[in-house]
């Protein structure tokens, strides 16, 4: 990839937030706002497979959001089943494949099931990888990730100096897939809120005031944009081993 310039990140991470925010802005009930950001998850996803992204992941439901009323949790629940069931055949068609990432044990026996055969469904599609995080934590990632490799210690498959970021890494969630080159905050708070703690250490940051339900294809053009005019250093100092935006390592 060196030499080439390429103003496309390869791994878009998004934290969808203020759907809420939209419907009270219109005074409709907080479901109307969830109603439109599935919208928006459909046009960005369509987006992101027709620029060239090859991995896009969408935060839909974080550990916290547990704590939520009883009511919205349960609306949200239905909202991804539907969604799920809605578009399954479209993302396949599509040649997207489709992943979950995020602590499954949390969520009913048959949300677990659908999320399962969709995955496997789309397991071959090459186009774009779609992640989408349920019931997902950075912490709860990471805590996953060193009980694995405990486990291993224990079982005496993995001596405790040979334990190194690699192999870390190899245990989260997300393994396998480039770190996101560029995340996405809508909503207009600047924060994390517990996203991917471990892969977000070199990612570049775009916040956004848009709420979730009103982002579109040109909001995303101003994400990029924002990307390919980085410099992005990983610890080192400008010159020409440092690489822009658009270069991997
Ligand atoms: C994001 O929108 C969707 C989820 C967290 C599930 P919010 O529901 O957080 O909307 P606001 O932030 O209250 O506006
Ligand atoms: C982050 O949004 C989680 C998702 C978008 C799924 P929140 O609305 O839960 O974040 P906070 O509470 O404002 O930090
Ligand atoms: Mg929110």
């Amino acid at each position: 990839m060196t030499g080439r310039t390429r103003a496309l990140p390869r791994h878009i991470a998004v934290i969808m937030d203020g759907n809420g925010r939209w419907a009270a802005a219109r005074a409709l009930p907080r479901p109307a706002g969830h109603h439109m950001g599935v919208r928006a998850v459909k046009r960005i996803v369509e987006n992101c497979a027709r620029r060239g992204v090859e991995v896009l992941t969408l935060f839909a439901f974080s550990s916290e959001n547990w704590q939520r009323p009883r009511d919205e949790v349960s609306m949200l629940m239905r909202r991804f089943l539907e969604a799920l069931d809605q578009e399954v055949e479209q993302l396949h068609r599509n040649d997207i494949r489709l992943c979950f990432v995020g602590d499954a044990q949390q969520l009913n026996a048959g949300l677990r099931e659908r999320m399962a055969a969709a995955a496997a469904l789309t397991a071959g599609n090459r186009r774009m990888i779609l992640v989408v995080a349920i019931a997902y934590g950075g912490r709860w990632d990471i805590t996953q990730a060193a009980r694995s490799l405990a486990r291993r210690c224990v079982a005496g498959e993995l001596a405790i100096e040979a334990i190194d970021e690699d192999c870390l890494e190899a245990q989260l969630a997300l393994h396998g897939l480039p770190d996101p080159d560029l995340l996405i905050r809508t909503g207009g708070e600047r924060r994390i809120s517990n996203f991917l703690l471990w892969n977000l250490a070199y990612t570049e940051l775009y916040f956004c005031d848009t709420l979730w339900p009103d982002f579109d294809e040109q909001e995303l053009d101003a994400a990029i944009e924002y990307f390919g005019g980085r410099q992005r250093r990983f610890g080192r100092v400008p010159g020409p081993s440092v690489r822009r935006a658009d270069e991997h390592p």
